[in-house]
């Protein structure tokens, strides 16, 4: 089964977007066949896949779920119906692969308007992880862009994840939607779904700015929030705050298009290879190529370095200090539960 990736933050802002559309490029062009599914209002993940979006008519993911509207109350939709439903929407759609992409793809569900309503008239929570597991065995992770908002559509998404990437703009108002995500996984867990935190990833980060040395800080000190040990949660890696991103979904274009400097990007790589290992797919993170293909000397900005005059190292000393962790998280002691320990 394709492991379910949700890229979530109950704050508007922190990079969800943009983070999915990174990982879903990246990942493809390792080799991974990739599903997006957009969640989130206003559909930010697909707009900035839009370079590669195929021509044509295609119906919606409402339309697919709402097809289950009778379903018998908490039931899961049986797979041959889920595909049938997806089918008559023409969904997923294929998105252009890449020639250097080598056999991997992105297909999308994209966002729609009517998202939120049609999950509001869905006889189960299931529904989504209904229609997912008709397509598991043909792509190999998906990665979810979660809605921002409570409501059945989040219950959906909750239901279908198995593991969750939060990110997290190091500014303390942030910290507050960090709690609240937190919160939510809790309630996912607690409804009965293995849900597992996957890591908080610190995204425009500028390592000038003092307030990301203090929020490291604080979630290093801060201990267990909602059964989660914060500070060995954080990726290591942290995204630079830069100018790139805001282009590259402007122009609909991957952010390498809009820079020449891999440092701007190299965070999203590391973590599209912490995300391939995760899932079972480490044969595919091995094989850096094309944009993912970092100098030895490209600039990692290393979260454990944010305190001192040079946060950015070079990836080669960052990967030679991380490498038993697999350059990952905070800490290395945690024990590797889950589809992790199937590497
Ligand atoms: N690392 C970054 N540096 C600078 N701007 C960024 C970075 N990541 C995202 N952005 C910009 O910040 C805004 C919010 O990002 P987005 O991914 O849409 O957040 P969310 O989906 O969490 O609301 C967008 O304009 C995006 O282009
Ligand atoms: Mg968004």
């Amino acid at each position: 089964m394709a492991p379910v990736y949700g890229i979530a933050a109950c704050k508007g802002g922190q990079g969800k977007s943009t983070t999915v559309s990174n990982l879903a490029r990246l990942c493809a062009l390792y080799g991974a066949r990739v599903l997006v599914v957009d969640l989130a209002q206003p559909g930010t993940a697909t707009t900035s896949l839009r370079d590669i979006f195929p021509d044509g008519e295609f119906g919606e993911l409402s339309g697919a779920m709402l097809s289950f509207q009778r379903l018998a109350p908490g039931a899961r939709p049986d797979m041959a119906r889920a595909r049938a439903a997806l089918e008559a929407m023409r969904l997923p759609i294929l998105l252009q692969s890449q020639p250097s992409w080598s056999g991997g793809f992105v297909a999308a569900l994209p966002w729609d308007e009517l998202l939120g309503d049609a999950a509001a008239q869905l006889p189960s929570n299931l529904i989504l992880r209904g229609l997912l597991d008709a397509l598991a065995g043909a792509v190999d992770v998906v990665l979810m862009d979660f809605p921002a908002e409570g409501g059945p559509l989040l219950t959906n998404a909750l239901a279908a994840t198995d593991c969750v990437i939060v990110p997290l703009v190091p500014e303390t108002p942030a910290l507050e939607g960090l709690e609240t995500t937190l919160r939510l996984l809790a309630r996912g867990r607690e409804a009965g779904h293995a849900i597992r935190l996957g890591g908080i990833l610190l995204t425009r980060c500028d390592p000038k700015n003092k307030r990301a040395i203090e929020i490291v800080q604080t979630l290093r000190q801060s201990g267990e929030v909602e059964g989660e040990p914060l500070g060995q949660q954080l990726f290591r890696f942290a995204i630079r705050q830069n100018e790139f991103f805001e282009q590259a979904y402007r122009y609909g274009e991957p952010i390498w298009e809009r820079s020449s400097n891999a440092a701007h990007w190299a965070g999203y790589v590391l973590l599209a290879e912490w995300l391939l290992r995760d899932a079972g797919l480490a044969h595919l993170a091995a094989a850096r190529r094309g944009p993912a293909l970092l100098a030895a000397d490209t600039r990692i900005l290393d979260i454990a370095a944010l305190m001192l005059p040079e946060p950015e190292v070079r990836l080669s000393d960052f990967e030679a200090a991380h490498a038993t962790s697999g350059a990952a998280r905070a800490e290395t002691a945690r024990g590797r539960t889950g589809m992790g320990a199937r590497t």
